[in-house]
């Protein structure tokens, strides 16, 4: 392959009466990835094309995109693996406002994401040295901390589509990151802010998540791992 078709939407909602598709013709090397793909036309085509990268390497996160019918990293992806009729198709991730082109106004994510107190809560002053588990302690919640926050989960959760106040499957995992942590001192405050619903109540088990993570992690096991405990907790509430 010498060279192939490069699709993206494209959408300036302050200049530009709707979206619209832009199509580029981009030299193919062996190895090229769909960022590298976006760059060149940022650096050879058109310097105005608004997308989101920083670290390349499949890290931060914050390259997910729409990429030919599929939530990708375009960091972590090959042109090759996305060919689609000679064309990749990139376009923003879904149910979000389109701030510009590829770039989405991701604030309801990181606003559930703070819903949950994403981070250890303490019951007592810092100990002196830091605060030891074992490792099957640790395995309780040992996949968990592998997510980018990318926000693949978020925007294909078919619970989340025109329900922003549901947490959504990104937050409900750092929640059970959380919960599962044989460190945290805040498991009842963890299991009232997800146990509702729009918690994990609301997760109708329709594995997009599982489907589009590009970490391969398994949200929807932790919120059922979640719902368990909230059962446990009424049941023992009503003893
Ligand atoms: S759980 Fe996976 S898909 Fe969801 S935000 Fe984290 S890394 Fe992205
Ligand atoms: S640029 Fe960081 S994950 Fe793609």
């Amino acid at each position: 392959m010498e060279a192939f078709n490069l699709k993206i939407f494209r959408y300036d909602p302050e200049k530009d009466a709707g979206p619209h598709w832009d199509t580029f013709r981009i030299p193919y090397r062996e190895g090229m990835t769909v960022l590298e793909a976006l760059l060149r036309v940022v650096e050879h085509d058109d310097p105005s094309l608004a997308m989101r990268y920083s670290c390349r390497e499949a890290i931060c996160g914050s390259c997910a995109m729409y990429i030919s019918g599929w939530y990708r990293l375009a960091c972590k992806t090959q042109v090759k693996d996305a060919l689609e009729d000679g064309t990749v198709t990139v376009s923003p991730l879904p149910h979000l406002r389109v701030i510009k082109d590829l770039v989405v106004d991701m604030e309801p994510f990181w606003r559930n994401y703070e819903r949950i107190k994403p981070y250890l809560i303490e019951d007592g002053p810092p100990p002196e040295r830091e605060r030891l588990q074992t490792p099957a302690e640790r395995a309780q919640y040992a996949e968990m901390v592998d997510c980018i926050l990318c926000g693949a989960c978020y925007t294909s959760c078919p619970s989340g589509v025109n329900n922003e106040e549901y947490l959504g499957p990104h937050a409900l995992l750092w929640a059970a990151r959380f919960y599962f942590d044989s460190r945290d001192a805040g498991k009842d405050e963890r299991l009232n802010r997800v146990a509702n619903e729009n918690g994990i109540f609301r997760c109708h088990t329709a594995f997009n998540c599982v489907e589009t993570c590009p970490k391969h992690l398994n949200q929807t096991e932790a919120i059922q791992r979640l719902k368990a405990e909230a059962v446990k907790k009424a049941l023992a509430l009503r003893r």
